[in-house]
Formats: C-alpha cells, structure tokens, sequence
C-alpha cells in the first residue's frame, strides 16, 4: 500500500505505538520553536528538568508577541529569553526580527523534520514539507529535553488542488474555502496533506498561508509535498542543502479525499467573527472600512507584501481607512527596501509597523468603536483586536489593498489586470539578528529579572490527600475563569505568584488568598471542567496555590491533560447526584491514593458529613505515572 507524506515522516519518527488513528503514538522532535508569550514558562520548564543543553537537532527562540515594551515585565522577559537561550543551546531570535513562524520557514525548515511549537500556528512551517505541530510549552520543553511528543495518530485527509488558480485568487482564498466546507472543527484529528496539479503554481510562502491556518480547522497540521518549488525556495534562501525531496507514492492511501477546483474558486472573505464564517467578496462588497491590517504569520511574504505595493504603487490611501502593514520578517523588510516597494507603500500612506505579530494579537492598533476592520491574518474572534464591538474580516492581500484605497469591501478582480511577482533568485540573507548560543555555555547564568519567578513544582502524589472543598462551581467553567487573560495578567505569564493572585478572581475574588492562608485544598467543579484554552497557567496557578485535587462531573481534555502534567488529581463523581451533596468547607479525604489510582477505584470520604462517594477516572497508564511522580516533569526527569 501507498504511503502518504504524513505517514512517511510519523514512520521515520515513531518512537512508540502503532499507526492506526485516534491511538496514541509517541514522535521523536528534531525541531523545536517558542516565542515569547510561551516561551517563558517553556524556558523555566526546562530548566527545572535539570539537562544543561537541549537534545534537539535545533531549538529556536522567538520574540514577537509582545514586542511593545510599555512597561518593565515584557524587556523583562526578553532579557531571561535571552540569557536561556544562550545557557541552554537555543537559537535565539531579537525582537524586529520577524515572526516566529515566517522566520522560521525562511531560515530553519528543512522538509522531512518533525517540529514542536509552542504556538497553534507552528503548522505553518508544513508549507515547505514539514511535520509540524502545535502544543503546550510543557510539551514542548520535554521535547527540548529529549522525551518524545504523545499525540494521537492523525486521520490524513487529501486535499486535491485542481488547475491553475483563477485571476485574483489568493492561496488565502483557498483556505478559506477549505475553512468554508470544514468548519473550524472539521480538522480535529487530522493532518491535511495537499497534493494535486495545482500545487504548482503556488510558492512555499503561499503554501505556508494554508498550512497556518489548518490551525483554525482544528487540524494537527497541514503539509504540502517538498518538490521543485521548495528547492528553488530554500535555494533561494542560501540552504539549497537542506533540501530533500518527498513526495506521496502514487498509490498513497488517505483516509478521506477533498477536491477543489482552483480555477472556479473566487476572492472570499470570512465575515465576523469566525474564521469559518466564509462568503465571496463579490456578495458583500460596498460595506465601509475603517481600518485594513495586512501583515500575520498567515499574510506577511515576500510576495504578499510585493502585491500590495504594486497595487498601491502611485495612489493614496483613503481618507477614512488607516492601512497598518507589519512585515513577517525583518527579511521581508529589507527585500522591500532594496528594491523600492517600501516606497511605494510609505508613499500611498501605509503606515508600516515593526516585523512582529502586533495587531494580530491586539498588541496596538486596536480598531475604532463598532469598527470594520479588514485583515489578513488568521482569526477575527470577537474582542480579540482590543475592541470588544469591533467587526473583525478575513482576507487575502490584494482584498486588503483594494479596501485600503477605495474604503469599502472590495472584489480585487475590479483592479484590473491581475499582478504577477516572481519569487527572487536570492532573498537578502542575513541572520546577524538570530543570536547563535556560545561555546561556554556551562558558565552562563540565568538572567531574572522582577517579572521572573521560579517555577511551583508539584510533589508526588500522597498516600493519603486532605483538604477543604475551597470552592465549588458550576459547569463550563473556562480557562478564562481558571485564570482569565489580558493584557495586564499577560505581562505576569513569567511570575507564577502574581498571576495565581488572579485566579478564579471573576467567580470568586477572595479565592486565591483563601487557598494561601488554608495551605491549599480542593476544587468541586460541574461538567466539562476546563473547557476552553490550551493555558497551562490553568493548572500552574492552583499548583501554585496548594489545590491538590479537582473533582467535577466532567473535564475538558487538554486541561485535564494540563492538570495531570502538573500533578493535580482530576477525578469524575460516579455518581454526579454526589457533587450535590458538597458543600464549600466541607473537608474531603482520599485515602490510600496512589495504590487507589492505579486500581481506579478511588473515594472521596467527606469528613464533614460522614459520607463516602466513589469517584473514578479515565486516565491512561501513563499519566497514572505521571501523577504518581508528582507532574511531567519529574516524570520526565526520572526517564531522562
Ligand atoms: Fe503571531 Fe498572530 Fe501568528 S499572534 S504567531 S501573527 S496568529
């Protein structure tokens, strides 16, 4: 039988367990990336491991989430990305470099690799053959360290790319097709692997705009074949060295088959305020703008930003749209400087902002009240641009470009003839910016700052756990109520004891001192515990704050998985009539916990009422373990 891409890499990687979907399966990582936002806690993650040097073929750095330095916390954390960078054996990437997922394409991606992020849109670097998957900085600092990734085997669903893509269509438009027949949950355990005639025509930059955003399908990842157009790329970009070829057999298997004919496809567009939301331009144009964003991991090429110009080149922006233009990489800027079509856009009133993900992340730029805001980014969630009424768009390029002139939602084919930008033969390389780690890394030091704090460390699981119920909830509880975002609880992500201060702080704002003062305790929570984000600080902030087991009715996956990789107990009421029975005070007791784990029979004896309830779990050998060692990375510590 045929093998696809995808299963070729997994096979040339699989460490443990076997090929069959939805098992789960251990990769060994040659690649690893973080940047900022993660990084920190990624960082500090590995140290605590205790290894000097990461054991990956290449690990990178980035800084370029929050790149504004408007008070201490950010250069603070920028300072200790740094000197880890340097201690551990890590590429270390500046601020105005570029964005971590553009940078990396251009300068570190090699077809064939496995690549771990600490970032949803590390698929990006699929477009140039990749195997390349998101995760939690914990995940990812194992990685670092050696210890295979587990992730369950991907379905690999064919994309099967038909002709030549018709005038004014945008890879973007692409993906957003896919994103209109898929829906933001119709790529969950899968890996879209892109093949078909008309894959030809499109650069490793505009493949890597449908890989990144595979991330908005919920996929695993996304991957394009490494042929001709990656050789001339990496060529391009001085690493013709690291080129290897892979392609799927002709007789590859997939588990599901998608068509699309590119020639018949038409500029679109994603309407408020979600990704999926997905019509041709053509039925909405005319409705005002006020502010067109072009730039993103997704949108923010060479080529991307060579079409902008050429549509801009001569004309001025419309009095009523502020056009913002942020560069991928500090690259991408220095090409466009060099050849003039920075001028082109500086002189039609785009105001160009540093190489950084900025408006992408609601760092700056916010849009105005009720706002119509036209972007080539990834995601138009609601709020997420800083503005809470804000109408937040999706677009390709030449979509952006015409709305920046004429201030409303415009079919770019009403521009005329379409433009055509040839790849360069060599991009300007220079990577004085991407700091090499020293040889004398053993002396080096850690540089921590106020904002940096120490990592809490779990212990290993007690025989016997005692503690009062510090709070009850209902169900759904979010992340967001565990430990809620914004820009000022951001700016803490390194300091563990000021951010745990904020947790459950909108369901409760005396919780977090009344689990310092009681010395920890235990959360009772309803059904679907956790649902939400990936946030590791989710987990990190109880740790912190002594709660050493949650018991609900039910939990979300990730965050039940983030709680058993800090050594928090989750346990599910057999009976959930049981969960009525508990009062907030109420002290529970778990005797003879760890024998009791791994038989999974487990109860809850609540001293206060003299009552026992049998609870259970559904956890797997491994993350009995894990628990048992007192959090992943003690569990990895042991293995290492
Ligand atoms: Fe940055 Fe936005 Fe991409 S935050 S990594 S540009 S999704």
């Amino acid at each position: 039988m045929g093998q696809n891409i995808t299963r070729k890499i997994i096979a040339s990687h699989l460490v443990e367990g076997e090929m069959t979907p939805g098992k789960e399966i251990a990769l060994r990582i040659d690649q690893t990336l973080t940047q900022d936002a993660t990084g920190t806690m990624a960082y500090l993650e590995f140290e605590a491991i205790g290894i000097p040097s990461v054991r990956t073929e290449l690990s990178v750095s980035y800084v370029d989430h929050n790149t504004l330095q408007v008070g201490f916390e950010n250069a603070d954390d920028h300072r200790f990305l740094q000197s880890a960078a340097a201690k551990f054996g890590v590429k270390f990437s500046r601020m105005g470099n570029g964005i971590c997922h553009q940078v990396h394409l251009e300068r570190f991606g090699v077809p064939g690799k496995t690549l771990l992020g600490s970032d949803s849109h590390t698929p990006t670097s699929g477009g140039l053959g990749m195997l390349a998957i998101g995760a939690g900085g914990l995940d990812v600092a194992t990685a670092m360290a050696g210890y295979p990734f587990y992730v369950k085997m991907p379905q690999v669903v064919n994309i099967r790319l038909h002709g030549k893509p018709a005038p004014w269509v945008a890879a973007k438009d692409i993906i957003l097709e896919v994103l209109r027949r898929l829906t933001v949950k119709g790529g969950v355990g899968k890996v879209m692997e892109y093949t078909g005639s008309g894959i030809a025509y499109l650069s490793v930059p505009e493949r890597a705009t449908i890989t990144n955003m595979g991330a908005e399908l919920g996929a695993t990842s996304s991957i394009f074949p490494s042929d001709d157009v990656t050789a001339r790329f990496l060529a391009a970009q001085d690493r013709a060295g690291d080129f290897v070829e892979l392609l799927p057999d002709p007789d590859a298997q997939y588990d599901e088959v998608i068509d699309i004919q590119l020639d018949e496809l038409e500029p679109l567009i994603a309407l408020p305020h979600m990704p999926d939301n997905v019509v041709k331009i053509a039925d909405v144009a005319g409705q005002k703008v006020d502010q067109v964003f072009i730039g993103s991991c997704t949108n923010s090429s060479y080529t991307d930003l060579m079409r902008v110009a050429a549509i801009l080149k001569g004309k001025t922006v419309h009095p009523q749209v502020s056009l913002v233009i942020a560069p991928g990489s500090r690259q991408v800027l220095v090409s466009l400087a060099e050849n003039g079509a920075l001028a082109d856009l500086v002189a039609a009133g785009a105001r160009i902002l540093e190489c950084a993900c900025g408006p992408c992340v609601g760092v700056g730029q916010s849009p105005c009240s009720a706002g119509m805001s036209l972007r080539t980014s990834n995601r138009n969630f609601e709020g997420r641009s800083g503005t809470v009424d804000a109408k937040i768009c999706l677009v390709s390029c030449e979509a952006a470009a015409a709305a920046a002139l004429t201030g409303k939602i415009t079919d770019p084919r009403d521009l005329g003839e379409p433009i055509d930008i040839p790849m360069p033969e060599k991009f300007p390389v220079n990577d004085r910016m991407i700091i090499a780690p020293p040889d004398n890394r053993g002396e080096l030091e850690l540089v921590m700052g106020p904002n940096i704090k120490p990592l809490p460390v779990a212990s290993p699981l007690p025989g016997e756990i005692k503690g009062e119920v510090l709070l009850k909830v209902g169900d759904n509880i979010t992340t967001d109520h565990i430990m809620p975002a914004g820009a000022k609880i951001l700016a803490l992500r390194s300091n563990i004891p000021a951010i745990s201060m904020h947790a459950f702080e909108r369901v409760d704002a005396t919780f977090a001192q009344r689990a310092l003062d009681a010395g920890g305790g235990i959360i009772v929570g309803g059904l679907n515990y956790g649902q939400g984000s990936s946030r590791e600080h989710a987990a990190l902030a109880p740790l912190y704050l002594g709660i050493k087991a949650v018991i609900a009715k039910s939990f979300a996956r990730i965050h039940m998985q983030n709680l058993v990789n800090f050594g928090l107990l989750p346990l599910t009421f057999a009976n959930e009539e049981d969960y009525d029975d508990i009062e907030p005070g109420d002290v529970l007791l778990i005797e003879d916990a760890r024998q009791r784990l791994s038989d999974n029979n487990v109860k809850v004896r609540n001293v206060t009422r003299d009552k026992l309830y049998p609870v259970k779990h559904s956890l797997s050998d491994r993350q009995i373990e894990i628990l048992l060692a007192g959090g992943l990375l003690k569990f990895v510590k042991e293995k290492i």
